[in-house]
């Protein structure tokens, strides 16, 4: 029989999650569907209800239920804890968890390209929202310690780091406090809704000054591929991650959660660099 797993998330029409999980299962002989669930606020309560009573295996959780879910599961694992969000939950035996793979999945993205001791390391986190905490707890739990965050919102970034489980040094700014800093990183996250498709052309801020040739940056921002950030960032000789190694990430350590199986995620970064040039 085929096992059922899907996405819930509102709006949901554009995610490209039901394409790499069902190839996934083709790709590694398992029998799943992977489906996306269209589901409002106002109705989460049954959905959740309905994972049970369908028998479906596991879902992914997608804006805007990622904190709202916590309380109506029945377990919640520590990397949800910590970050204080599920992206994922296993249907085991009828008991629902949640769990996060959004931040291993950042973290996995990057890794390969960060030389430096994560304790020595400069890390520029830019964003102070659910993405912007998901990365900023597993940073600090990978052992990042010095971590400047910068946002529009500067108590948004003061609270950010306040609900940090793990120890971080580092100063916080606002946007427009920033634009007069000098200082050089080895890692700059971007996490922020700037430059997204159809404001492909915004920056948040400008990075001469701040990069030395093996500074890592990266945005989260798949759409478009290369962000203005991005591109800035290559001409100024710094390595770059697409937000695209952050997708298959999180979606590949879901997919494990639920199969035991670690799947291909260099075929799940072909097929989304397929639809997306
Ligand atoms: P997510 O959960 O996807 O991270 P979010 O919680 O809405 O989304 O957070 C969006 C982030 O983008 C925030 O850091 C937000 O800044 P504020 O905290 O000041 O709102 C930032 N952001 C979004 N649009 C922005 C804009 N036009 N200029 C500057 N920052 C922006």
């Amino acid at each position: 029989m085929e096992e059922i797993f899907g996405v819930i998330g509102d709006p949901i029409g554009h995610s490209m999650s039901p394409l790499i999980h069902n190839d996934a299962f083709k790709h590694h002989h398992i029998k799943g569907v992977y489906l996306p669930f269209q589901v409002k606020q106002e109705h989460l309560k049954e959905a959740v209800e309905g994972i049970k009573a369908l028998g479906i295996k596991g879902l992914n959780v997608t804006i805007p239920h990622k904190v709202s879910i916590m309380p109506m599961l029945d377990e919640i694992d520590e990397s949800a804890r910590l970050i204080g969000a599920v992206n994922t939950v296993q249907n085991r035996d009828g008991k629902l968890i949640g769990y996060n793979t959004d931040g291993v999945g950042f973290y996995k993205s990057i890794k390969p390209f960060v030389q430096k001791e994560h304790s020595e390391a400069q890390v520029l986190l830019i964003g102070a929202g659910g993405a912007a905490r998901a990365i900023l707890t597993t940073l600090a739990k990978e052992g990042f310690v010095n971590i400047d965050l910068v946002n529009r919102t500067k108590e948004r970034a003061q609270q950010l780091k306040e609900l940090c489980p793990f120890q971080i040094n580092g100063k916080i700014y606002s946007l427009e406090e920033f634009r007069h800093t000098v200082k050089i990183y080895d890692l700059i996250v971007q996490t922020t809704s700037i430059g997204m498709s159809p404001h492909v052309h915004a920056k948040p801020l400008e990075l001469s000054g701040l990069i030395h040739e093996q500074t890592v940056v990266t945005d989260i921002i798949y759409n478009p591929l290369q962000t203005a950030f991005l591109k800035e960032a290559k001409k100024l000789g710094a390595k770059t991650v697409d937000g695209v190694g952050m997708f298959v990430h999180q979606a590949a350590q879901a997919f494990q959660l639920w199969t035991g199986i670690e799947p291909n995620v260099q075929r799940m970064k072909n097929i989304v660099y397929e639809k997306l040039r």
